[in-house]
């Protein structure tokens, strides 16, 4: 197949280049390089040993994504461009309505236009709120608590809707917590300033770039009081959508992309430390404002619909992520 990924400079989108590109798909990339370099482009190829057609190019520009899908004909789209930081989502919500929902909207109007009939969107478990884990793609979505969550939860909407519409075939994924990185370590999570998310703290505090992690909260009711997140490993996550996109299923398909299986905070720096031989100096503090206790998937509908399912363990996970931050100047 031929297929638009949007974003796919990012950290998901570049490992699940690699996928297709290694299953034989033809992809064309586009990317406005906002929290990417184009750099990784080469990074791809020279692990694909193929080479990549990127395009610098913004995923809300109607008129130039029109142009590009008159020209080249695809099969598929797979978006991942967007903005994804929960608490500048808070402090900034029309900058992310602005360019999740518009990217949204006119990728999904290009498409019905031309008859692109296959579109995969990259959704995240925050649609369940604070709902009880495990969840299952058939529970209401709950209220979000910040603008981020919200985008996604419209573009589900907005592309469900527009699938009813037409003969678009829409196949939302609700992505759990996707860490580490390609095995080459050429490829990676690349966070742009202090990390907000759990793993790339641990490798920065590993390389001494910061002094040490902070534990938010040890009074949740979970095993050891931590959060418990279902933590997946990206290249597990790109297989997803490889898998998403080869489906013949129509319609609009939602799954989550997760392993299942829930791991707290401190048994990933047990497992980092374990497995790195590298001690991660940390404090309990305050929870953060919005985290809820648990959350993991079911993850059964991927499995029984796609075949597809999570296979790395985290001690791949806590070591790919160590093996890419070595790797980065
Ligand atoms: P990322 O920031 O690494 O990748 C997103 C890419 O999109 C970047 O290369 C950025 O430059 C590009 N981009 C942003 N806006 C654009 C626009 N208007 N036009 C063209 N390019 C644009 O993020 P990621 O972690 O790879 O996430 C990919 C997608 O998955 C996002 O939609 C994100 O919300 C979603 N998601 C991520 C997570 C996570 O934990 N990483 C969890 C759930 C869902
Ligand atoms: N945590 C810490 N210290 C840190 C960072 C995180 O203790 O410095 C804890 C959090 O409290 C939580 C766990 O580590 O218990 C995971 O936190 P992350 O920030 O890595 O991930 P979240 O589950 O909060 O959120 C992520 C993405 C969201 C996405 C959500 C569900 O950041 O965009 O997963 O997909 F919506």
């Amino acid at each position: 197949m031929k297929i638009l990924v949007t974003g796919g400079l990012g950290y998901i989108g570049s490992h699940t280049v690699v996928e297709l590109q290694q299953r034989g798909h033809e992809v064309v990339v586009i990317d406005n390089l906002y929290n990417s370099q184009e750099s990784v482009k080469s990074k791809i190829e020279s692990i694909t040993k193929k080479s990549l057609k990127f395009i610098k190019m913004d995923a809300t520009d109607y008129e130039g994504l029109l142009e590009l899908c008159k020209l080249e004909t695809f099969d598929g789209i797979i978006h991942f461009a967007g903005y994804k930081a929960v608490g500048e989502s808070v402090k900034e919500p029309l900058k992310y309505y602005h360019n999740n929902l518009l990217s949204t909207i006119n990728l999904a109007r290009v498409a019905v236009e031309l008859g692109i009939n296959k579109f995969i969107f990259s959704s995240s478990a925050t649609v369940y709120g604070d709902g009880v884990s495990p969840f299952d793609e058939t529970m209401p979505l709950l209220e979000r608590t910040n603008p981020y969550g919200e985008t996604k939860a419209m573009c589900e909407r907005i592309l469900t809707d527009t699938a009813k519409a037409s003969n678009l075939n829409v196949t939302l994924l609700r992505y759990f917590n996707p860490v580490g990185a390609h095995e080459s370590g050429l490829i990676g999570e690349i966070p742009n300033g202090i990390p907000n998310n759990l793993m790339p703290y641990v490798t920065q505090v590993a390389k001494g770039i910061r002094e040490k992690l902070y534990v938010f909260g040890d009074d949740y009711d979970t095993s050891d009081g931590t959060g418990v997140r279902d933590y997946i490993h990206v290249v597990d996550l790109a297989k997803g959508h490889v898998a998403a996109i080869e489906s013949t299923k129509t319609g609009v398909n939602v799954y989550n992309l997760g392993t299942g299986k829930g791991t707290s905070v401190l048994e990933i720096i047990n497992a980092f430390m374990d497995t790195n031989k590298i001690n991660i100096p940390y404090v309990i503090t305050d929870r953060r404002p919005g985290d809820i206790a648990v959350s993991y998937a079911d993850a059964t509908k991927a499995f029984k619909e796609l075949k597809w399912k999570a296979e790395k363990d985290i001690n791949e996970m806590v070591k790919s992520a160590w093996n890419f931050e070595m790797n980065l100047k």
